[in-house]
This record gives C-alpha cells, sequence and structure tokens, in this order.
C-alpha cells in the first residue's frame, strides 16, 4: 500500500505549498509510512510541471523509494498496487519496478494499455511518460485502490491526483477517478490551449463479448457525467484495455431441483444434502481450490522469509501476526480465516479483527432515558448526557452485539477444525467518544469524497476494525492488544457476486432470473465507486495494506462463468439459500454452524449505525462527515456542558 498524489501546473513558477496547505502530505505519510520523496518534471515550450509525491509502506522485494525514475528516459513512475498474475516478479523483486521497466520499454500506446491489462490484483498508478509528454493514470478493473482527481481552473494547479484528499470549502470538490479505463493527459495539449484534455481508454470485453456501451458509461463511470465544462474527455473506442474476467454467465436454469424442500429454517441438513450430491460436491470443491489459491496469494509475504531467518537466529522467538481478517464472525469472513490457515505458517498467529459499538452509558437505560435519546438530535440535549453519565449501568454488556456474539462463535469453529493455530480474536470496543473524535480528526477526509450515512457508518466501522486495538483473551488471561498485521482480508465481493443481500431476494421474486443477473452486475460494475475506493483509503490509513479474496480475477471469473443458479437458490430459506455456494464451501470444510447464519450488514452487526441515529436513511447525506458537524458543536463546547 502506498499514498500516491500527482499535481499538473501550467505555469513554470513553482507554487508554494502545492499541497502542504490541505494536510493531503500528513494523510498520503500515514499510508506509506516507510519512505517518503518527491520529485518535479517540466516540460518547457509550452511550459508545464508535474510534482510526483511517493509515499512507500513496505510489503516486499527491496524497500524501493517512489516515485521511481528512469534516467534513460526522464520516465517516472507512481505505483500503488499489488501484482498477484500475469505479470512475473520475483520473490525478491519489487512490483513497482518490474512493472515501470516493463512500462519504459514500451514504444507505442498500445504496448503500454497492452502491459496494463495483463497486471491481475490492485492497482492505482500515474505513470509520466517524458518522451511524448504523456501522463497516464488509473484504477485496476474493480476499482480495488483509491484514487482521486480535482480539476482546478487556476493554471498553477489544473489537476491534482491523490490517493486520498481531505473536502474544503474554498477548493474544487475532488472526485473519485473513475474505475473505467485509463486515462491520458497529453501535457502539450493542455499547456497550449490552457485546459484540460483527457483521452480515456475503457475497459472492454474481448471481441464478440456483449457488454453494452451504456453498462459502461452509464453503471461506471457516473462521475464522467459530469465532469467541470473546461475539462475535454475523448473516449477512444480502440478496444485496446482487455477487461481481465470472463463475462457474466446469463443462463437461465430449467427450474429449481429442489422446489421439494418444505420449512423456513437454516439447518445445515440442507447444505448436506446438496453435498451428497457428486456433480454439487465437485462444482464446490473448485470454487474452494479457486478462492484458495486467492487467500494465498494474499497471504505470502515474502518479508516473512526474513523474518524466519532472524527467528532462527535468535532461537525461537515467537512470530508476529503478519495477517488479520476484518471477523465480523459471518460465513464470508470465516471462510477467509479458515482458507488462511491453510497458508500462513502454522507458527505464526493470525489476527481476527472485531468491531463493536456501543455507549455504555446507555446499556440497559430505562423507558425515560430512552425517550430522552430520541429527542437528542434535534437538541443539543445536555440533560439526556448528564442522566447517563450519572447512571450506575454495567459497561461491560453492552459491547456484546450481535457480530461479537457471531464472531465468537465462529472463533470457536476456527479452534475446532485447527487447534495447533494461535488465534487472536481482537474484540474493538468503541464507544461513542472515541467515535465522534476520530471522525472528526481522520475518518471523515478518509471517507470523502463518498458521503452518505452508509459511508459513514461503514467507513468508522472498517476505520476502527482494521486499527486492530482490542483486547485479546489468551489462555484465560485478557489483556490489552495490537495487531502488528499489515495485510488485512476482508470479504467483499462475495455478497456482490453470490447474491447475499436481502435486496436479491426482493429483486429475485419480483424480476426472476433474468432481473437478478441484471442486478448482480450492476452492483459489481458499481462495487468501486460504492465501497472499495473508500474501503482503500480507510484502512490505508493504518499503514496496513486491505486485500480482497473475492476480488481476485480468477475468482470472479470462476463466479462468472457460473450461471446465477448455482451460486444461490433464493427459494431457499434465509441463512441457506443466499450465498449457496459459499455456504456449502464453508459446510465442507467443517464450519457447521456459521454456515448457516444469515447475512447481517456491518453497520448494524457492530451497532454503529445504532449509536447516533436511527430515523436516517442508509442514502442520506451524513451530516456528520461535515467537518465541524451541527450537531456535535454543543457537545463539545465545554463551557455548555
Ligand atoms: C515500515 O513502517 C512501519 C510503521 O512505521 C514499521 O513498523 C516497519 O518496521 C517499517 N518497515 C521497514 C522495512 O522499515
Ligand atoms: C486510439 O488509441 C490508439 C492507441 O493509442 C490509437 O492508435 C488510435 O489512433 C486511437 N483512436 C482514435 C480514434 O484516436
Ligand atoms: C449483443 O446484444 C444484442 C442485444 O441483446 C444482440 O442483439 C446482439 O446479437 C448481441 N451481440 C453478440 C455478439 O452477442
Ligand atoms: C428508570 O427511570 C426512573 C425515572 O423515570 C428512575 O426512577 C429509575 O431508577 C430508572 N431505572 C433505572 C434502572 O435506571
Ligand atoms: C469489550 O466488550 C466485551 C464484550 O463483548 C467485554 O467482555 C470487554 O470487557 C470489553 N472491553 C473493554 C475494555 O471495555
Amino acid at each position: 500500500m502506498c499514498g500516491i498524489c500527482c499535481v499538473v501546473s501550467l505555469s513554470l513558477q513553482t507554487p508554494d505549498g502545492w499541497l502542504l496547505k490541505e494536510g493531503i502530505l500528513d494523510s498520503l505519510r500515514r499510508r506509506g509510512p516507510n519512505c517518503s520523496h518527491q520529485l518535479v518534471k517540466s516540460g518547457l515550450h509550452p511550459p508545464y510541471q508535474c510534482l510526483f509525491s511517493g509515499h512507500v509502506l513496505h510489503l516486499r522485494g527491496r524497500m524501493t523509494l517512489q516515485p521511481l525514475e528512469d534516467p534513460a528516459s526522464g520516465n517516472v513512475f507512481l505505483w500503488n498496487g499489488e501484482i498477484f498474475g500475469g505479470i512475473h516478479v520475483e520473490a525478491e523483486e519489487n512490483d513497482a519496478q518490474v512493472l515501470f521497466r516493463h512500462l519504459c520499454s514500451c514504444s507505442s500506446e498500445s504496448d503500454i494499455l497492452s502491459v496494463l491489462s495483463s497486471v491481475q490484483g490492485p492497482w492505482s498508478f500515474v505513470f509520466y511518460q517524458a518522451s511524448r509528454h504523456c501522463l497516464w493514470f488509473g484504477r485496476d478493473y474493480f476499482g480495488r485502490r483509491s484514487l482521486l482527481w480535482q480539476f482546478n481552473k487556476d493554471r498553477d494547479k489544473i489537476l491534482a491526483l491523490s490517493s486520498v484528499s481531505a473536502g474544503s470549502e474554498n477548493d474544487s470538490p475532488w472526485q473519485e477517478v473513475p474505475a473505467s479505463g485509463i486515462f491520458k493527459l497529453d501535457l502539450q495539449i493542455c499547456a497550449t490551449f490552457k485546459g484540460v484534455f483527457l483521452t480515456l481508454h475503457p475497459w472492454k470485453c474481448p471481441s464478440g463479448e456483449n457488454i453494452t456501451e451504456e453498462a459502461m458509461i452509464g453503471d461506471r463511470n457516473p462521475a464522467l457525467k459530469d465532469l467541470p465544462s473546461h475539462v475535454s474527455l475523448t473516449v477512444n473506442e480502440s478496444h485496446l484495455l482487455v477487461v481481465p474476467v470472463v463475462p457474466l454467465n446469463t443462463k437461465q436454469p430449467e427450474e429449481s431441483r429442489f422446489s421439494d424442500f418444505t420449512g423456513n429454517v437454516a439447518d445445515v441438513g440442507i447444505l448436506r444434502r446438496f453435498l451428497a450430491e457428486d456433480r454439487k460436491k465437485k462444482l464446490v470443491h473448485q470454487f474452494i481450490d479457486v478462492l484458495s489459491r486467492a487467500v494465498k496469494k494474499r497471504v505470502i509475504c515474502p518479508a516473512r522469509d526474513t523474518d524466519q531467518f532472524e527467528g532462527e537466529m535468535l532461537k525461537a522467538a515467537p512470530r508476529r501476526p503478519q495477517i488479520a481478517v476484518l471477523f465480523s464472525g459471518g460465513v464470508d469472513s470465516i471462510l477467509l480465516a479458515r482458507l488462511a490457515d491453510r497458508h500462513v505458517p502454522l507458527d505464526e498467529p493470525i489476527d481476527l479483527l472485531n468491531v463493536a459499538f456501543a455507549n455504555p452509558n446507555q446499556a440497559g437505560r430505562n423507558d425515560s432515558t430512552q425517550k430522552c435519546s430520541k429527542k437528542k438530535r434535534q437538541l443539543p440535549s445536555l440533560e439526556c448526557l448528564n442522566n447517563a453519565n450519572t447512571a450506575k449501568l454495567d459497561p461491560l454488556s453492552s459491547f456484546n452485539v450481535p457480530d461479537r456474539i457471531t464472531g465468537r462463535a465462529g472463533l470457536g469453529e476456527l479452534k475446532a477444525t485447527n487447534p495447533s493455530r494461535s488465534w487472536n480474536f481482537v474484540e474493538i470496543n468503541v464507544t461513542l467518544e472515541e467515535l465522534k473524535a476520530m471522525r472528526r480528526q481522520q475518518i471523515s477526509q478518509l471517507v470523502y469524497p463518498l458521503d452518505t450515512v452508509l459511508d459513514d457508518s461503514i467507513g468508522c466501522a472498517v476505520w476502527f476494525a482494521a486499527k486492530g486495538e482490542g483486547l485479546v483473551t489468551n489462555q484465560g488471561d485478557t489483556g490489552p492488544y495490537k495487531s502488528p498485521a499489515k495485510v488485512v482480508l476482508t470479504g467483499i465481493g462475495a455478497d456482490e457476486q453470490l447474491a447475499g443481500y436481502s435486496r436479491h431476494r426482493v429483486c429475485f421474486q419480483k424480476y426472476g432470473f433474468e432481473g437478478l443477473n441484471k442486478e448482480l452486475r450492476m452492483e459489481l460494475g458499481r462495487i468501486s465507486s460504492r465501497n472499495l475506493g473508500r474501503d482503500d483509503r480507510v484502512i490505508g490509513d493504518h499503514g496496513k495494506e486491505a486485500r480482497f479474496p473475492f476480488l481476485d480475477e480468477e475468482v470472479v471469473s470462476f463466479l462468472n462463468s457460473l450461471p446465477v443458479s448455482e451460486k444461490a437458490d433464493l427459494t431457499l430459506p434465509r441463512g441457506i439459500g443466499e450465498k449457496l455456494l459459499l455456504r456449502l464451501a464453508a459446510a465442507e470444510l467443517g464450519l457447521t454452524a456459521s454456515s448457516v447464519l444469515p447475512k447481517r450488514a456491518m453497520q448494524f452487526g457492530s451497532r454503529i449505525a445504532k449509536l447516533e441515529s436511527s430515523h436516517e436513511k442508509a442514502s442520506d447525506k451524513c451530516m456528520r462527515l461535515r467537518s465541524v458537524s451541527v450537531e456535535e458543536l454543543p457537545l463539545m463546547d465545554p463551557k455548555l456542558l
């Protein structure tokens, strides 16, 4: 994970404080704490300047300073990504260096696009091609790494690109760079005509396939529709950038073969009936294999080998955890932990990060205080606050939120499947005060430019979870713990591909398989703008790297190749029918109780959604994300308290 930033100016005087004033540098450094570096490239006739700023979190190969610069060509490269396939990287090599070498050896634009098409893994990048005075940038097909852009009329800073930013009243807004292809900025044209001239090479399916233009522009590129008027965008239709996954299979099943099922209880016995069938069992094993490979690529850290070496030198020094899982105790996260267990050395603990939100002062409060809290959002409500502070209540029980309870149960199952592994179940308790303080200090600017109630809830929950500070109980002793793992696995992408949300059930009931396929395609298409950029910014803030096994190219291709009826059977009860294939995999791997847990969204499971407000809609703009929230002001003023 790295923090990358590039600012393009059409003047030749170096503007003061290009970046510093917005505190962006601090945020970038938190993403890349190991080394920071900046350099400027300029062109004279007509004049332009580009400032490149790179901040590296060291994870593999030799520590490599960014931006990379090629002395021979003058090219510059900023890379925030991981190569998990497609381009060969030796264990001791640095992937940014390898890719930069490939890009520098390209002699044409189509070469550049073909190199980028071949990379498997999450990425965002900026590449300055000196000979052509071009700036290339973009995000991988799913948008697993954040990249934001900001356009300005001011010639000192016509375009800024950055992994992370912050909204500021007097500044042009930032937006996420759409993950719809690779952008090229011709700096000489920009300098000559004093504007921003962009070319987009969109992702295209291999020829013959049928993804309509509407799907490309409508679902994937909402941000392209409202670019400022001084920005000109040309879409190049040469189909040179190839989508890295196979298209979605939309074949309709003849009929559901388990329609004889009666009752509406999620029971692992139903899963066993499916698994008794050879064909189904084979499919489940194919899924386990492809997901297991995806997890393996993501948990093998070359850094571990040096650790091991030092470990031998120091004799039996205990290994430090390198891998953490965002662990709600839901079936997705348990399955990831179970598969990580296959590939992480047995003497290395695995951290399971489990977050719970509660206002300890609210535990067990009675009707009168509850009425009070309902009024809270309209009034500063000091009376309620005081009531709560003086109540003598058990502060501990309130953290026993649904995700904590299923998390503990999941831990039990993991222990049973591998008793020799040391699992650190990290209980992360967050109070309302901490939530408010950290949202104001840091999280709101990481979530930005996203701004809904749902973005706030999930952004905050993921931030606290990924931070990894809580309590761990080991052999009966409970003590404070901070997860040192730099790699954080998350289960995102499972619900979108395997029909895990309750809206999928509604959609299926109304529109059948065709409607469900449409919905799933649309959701995977917009996952970059809905989730991934935000989650990357939020997790990266801890100097950790989010990894998404369910969005591995091979996993997506495997799931896309199956008819939807193999992935989910929404005629079956909740807890079985959604994500059926995934539940079967979990059951086959011995996770019986977890395999039939119904989906619970993180904002409800962690109870963060209950903490502050219960009358908002998830899609409402979240006032709390504004830098100074109206609601918080009176509470923060000590004079008022
Ligand atoms: C990188 O920075 C992190 C956080 O400051 C530190 O824990 C780690 O040891 C550093 N790694 C290297 C190789 O310097
Ligand atoms: C699209 O890009 C390719 C590769 O750079 C180029 O050869 C082609 O001329 C471009 N097409 C148009 C219409 O500009
Ligand atoms: C693409 O889809 C359209 C409309 O669904 C259809 O008419 C056309 O034949 C399809 N083309 C290919 C190559 O499948
Ligand atoms: C509930 O509220 C009443 C006042 O309305 C108070 O007398 C009582 O002690 C409260 N009970 C608890 C458990 O806090
Ligand atoms: C966190 O919550 C759990 C209940 O899930 C409780 O057992 C633990 O003591 C709490 N820790 C702190 C520091 O409040």
